[in-house]
């Protein structure tokens, strides 16, 4: 039984995606893209991690639609949540956190890290957080998995 995957979401910068391809070479886990998971059968996996952007402060929607149309799949594995934002508010992923368990999943780790950000106003000062996910952003989230 293969052991991980990272169910993931990003659509602004692929900030989300260049953290975890990355993240997934590293660890050698797989990955599946949201927009791909008609194909994914998560019984084949013993921990997931669910990996977006946040958008309006919130995860990515289709992030969490998808875990709540699988909870009860999702019952019996490792969960550890992942997130990249503009801001890099902690309460993002603390929220998300909330909100997995609310579903009655047990969350185990949770990593959050900024990501450039074009949207809106800040387009017009050439964005913020530039530059991240960071390569010490990267190590980070190994050091996080390994450890
Ligand atoms: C429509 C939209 C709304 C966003 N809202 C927020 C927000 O509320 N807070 C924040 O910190 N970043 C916000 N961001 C920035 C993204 O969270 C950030 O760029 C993230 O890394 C995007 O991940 P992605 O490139 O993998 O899609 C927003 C970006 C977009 C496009």
């Amino acid at each position: 039984m293969k052991k991980k995957i990272i169910v993931y979401q990003s659509s602004h910068h692929q900030n989300t995606e260049k953290l975890v391809l990355q993240l997934a070479r590293a660890l050698e886990c797989d990955t599946c893209p949201i927009a791909q998971t008609d194909r994914l059968n998560l019984s084949e996996y013993a921990e997931v991690v669910f990996a977006g952007g946040v958008y309006y402060g919130k995860p990515a929607k289709s992030l969490t639609q998808y875990i709540e149309a699988n909870a009860g799949n999702l019952k019996d594995k490792k969960i550890h949540l992942i997130l990249t934002s503009g801001i890099g508010f902690k309460s993002y992923i603390l929220n998300f956190k909330k909100m997995v368990e609310g579903l009655g999943l047990k969350v185990d780790r949770t990593f959050h890290c900024k990501g450039f950000n074009t949207y809106g106003i800040f387009k017009y000062i050439g964005g913020i957080a530039k530059g991240h996910p960071s390569d010490d952003d990267i190590i980070s989230a190994i050091m996080w998995f390994r450890d």
